[in-house]
């Protein structure tokens, strides 16, 4: 089989769907077995619906299509048992990990003056606190074996900030400040660690009722249609969402050959947003 990952092992948190799906169909397309981890449950904290079993189990199925091996495993990143179990369960299956994807996240809002406590703690746990595990887990092996390839989702949210979103934004800065620390400690052992930062990506995660509610209160059910404009206004490019094989097309940069001296950096992709950030 020909690729740039021939016979890697990529472990993806959030694998389920989504971006984590898209991230493993590019990855097992370049010739990486994949360890899909996922909480298949719902969260309190979201308005929205999270991935199912079933979710888990298609992604898989599209992996081993491409004649790659697929290991489900079922857990949550704030869980640090869960995530060392699967790493565990992983190293037993596969020998070993080459990349981790810390993907797994989830949209909660609020203004600072009326924010959810509970909301806050369980989207910093999960956003920010679920890429600490999983980096904590992973990389003492990686760090004995001398190679390893990290890339977290941040958000173009983790480069700039909108009102109503105090939890979802403060965690994603925090995976910025998060993979550039990583970076200096693991420069030293051959890991990288690195960090995209997508703008609107057509996912579940916003492509759903209760976020269509939350930018158009003032309509009873809206739609699609009644709220493109606005999730246009995020970017500069005349586009409202873009597809998740373009983060993944990113990432296959960022864990590939060419890129072993890329390490602490964010690589926007968000359709020219970053064109009005500062820096
Ligand atoms: N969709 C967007 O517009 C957008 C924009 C910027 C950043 N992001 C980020 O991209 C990443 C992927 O999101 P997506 O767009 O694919 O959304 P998604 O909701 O489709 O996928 C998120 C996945 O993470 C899983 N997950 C959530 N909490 C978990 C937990 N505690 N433990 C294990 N798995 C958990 C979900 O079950 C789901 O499969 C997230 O970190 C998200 O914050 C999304």
């Amino acid at each position: 089989m020909a690729g740039q990952l021939v016979d890697q092992v990529v472990f993806i948190t959030g694998g389920a769907r989504g971006q984590g799906r898209a991230h493993a169909e590019a990855v097992a397309e370049q010739g990486a077995h994949v360890v899909l981890f996922d909480r298949c449950s719902d969260s309190p904290a979201t308005s929205y619906g999270l991935a199912s079993r079933s979710d888990l189990e298609h992604t898989a199925k599209l992996v081993q299509a491409q004649g790659r091996e697929a290991l489900t495993l079922v857990g949550d990143v704030r869980d640090p048992e869960d995530v060392d179990r699967a790493v565990a369960a992983a190293l037993d299956r596969f020998g070993r990990i080459d990349v981790l994807l810390a993907n797994a996240g989830i949209y909660g809002g609020g203004a600072m003056h009326e924010v959810d406590r509970s909301v806050w703690d369980e989207v910093i746990d999960v956003n920010l606190g679920g890429v600490f595990q999983a980096l904590r887990a992973v990389t003492p092996h990686m760090v004995e074996r001398g190679y390893g390839r990290i890339v977290a989702t941040a958000s173009m949210l983790g480069r700039s900030a909108i009102s109503d979103a105090v939890p979802y934004v403060a965690s994603k800065w925090g995976v910025v400040g998060l993979i550039k620390a990583a970076a200096l400690d693991l420069a030293p052992f051959g890991i990288t660690v690195n960090a995209v930062a997508p703008g609107n990506i057509a996912t579940p995660m916003v492509q759903n009722d209760a976020m269509y509610r939350l930018f158009r209160p003032d309509l009873d059910s809206p739609a699609w249609g009644d709220v493109e404009s606005l999730f246009q206004q995020f970017h500069v490019q005349p586009v409202a969402l873009l597809d998740p094989v373009e983060i993944s097309s990113a990432v296959l940069f960022l864990i590939g050959p060419g890129s072993q001296h890329i390490t602490g950096s964010v690589i926007d992709v968000n359709a020219g947003a970053s064109a009005k950030f500062t820096a």
